[in-house]
């Protein structure tokens, strides 16, 4: 079983695991996204996981959630550059996502509200302004709703509906335009959904969720 050096602490890792899953299975916490454990290549778009590792001498940034272990490497998650870079990575994603604590159905359970935490933040970006963009709630399941104005492109939703071999749910555009989406925009009730319920489950914020749970409906 190959081992690494986490900030300075020897962890055991699986042979081929990445870097994230080890340091978060020994109790080292690293913020994370858009990683699904379970997904053979990892999303890597929210970039909160970056560390540095030691290669030759010299440390080189990486996602942690893409990158293998390799046997005694020295891996620093914790230094004041790579907080620098989680936090300006952390004011991007949350300079597109609509802050509405009070009437969010994932209040209570909202791993962007963990995230800020963790990098002793505030969910309000204080360098950057609002960009969220005008995008209407899709209402038309009868279970679930989406409110584009939150999701922060993780990819969870995404992969999970491939991953059971429905691809209903894909992204559309690119760059800041980008949203998740069905097939030709149809609304959620038409897009042949079968109400598995799964990407609600994974998705981290308030995006997708369960009309029992509330949520406004001012899209
Ligand atoms: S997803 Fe909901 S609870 Fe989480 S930060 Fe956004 S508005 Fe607040
Ligand atoms: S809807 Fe949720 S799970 Fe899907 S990409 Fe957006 S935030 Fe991630
Ligand atoms: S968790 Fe690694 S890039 Fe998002």
């Amino acid at each position: 079983m190959p081992s690494l050096i986490i900030d300075g602490k020897e962890i055991a890792a699986e042979p081929g695991e990445k870097i994230l899953w080890a340091a978060l299975r020994s109790g080292i916490h690293i913020p994370h996204l858009c990683a699904m454990e379970s997904a053979d290549l990892p999303f890597g778009g929210c970039r909160l996981c970056l560390v540095e590792v030691e290669v030759g001498g010299r440390r080189e940034m990486v996602t942690a959630c893409s990158e293998p272990v390799r046997e005694k490497m020295k891996v620093y998650a914790h230094t004041e550059k790579i907080e620098r870079m989680r936090r300006t990575a952390f004011e991007l994603i949350m300079s597109d996502h609509l802050i509405d604590c009070k009437n969010c159905p994932k209040r209570k359970d909202c791993e962007l509200i963990r995230t800020a935490s963790s990098l002793k933040m505030t969910l309000q970006p204080k360098n950057l302004r609002s960009l969220v963009r005008d995008l209407s709630i899709d209402d038309s399941h009868p279970l679930f709703a989406y409110d584009p104005r939150k999701c922060v492109k993780c990819g969870k939703c995404v992969l999970t509906c491939q991953g059971l071999g429905k691809s209903l749910l894909n992204f559309a555009y690119r760059g800041f335009e980008m949203v998740v989406t069905t097939f030709d925009h149809l609304p959620l009730a038409s897009s042949g959904c079968e109400s598995c319920l799964e990407c609600v489950k994974v998705c981290p914020t308030g995006a997708l969720y369960l009309k029992e749970t509330g949520g406004r409906r001012d899209g």
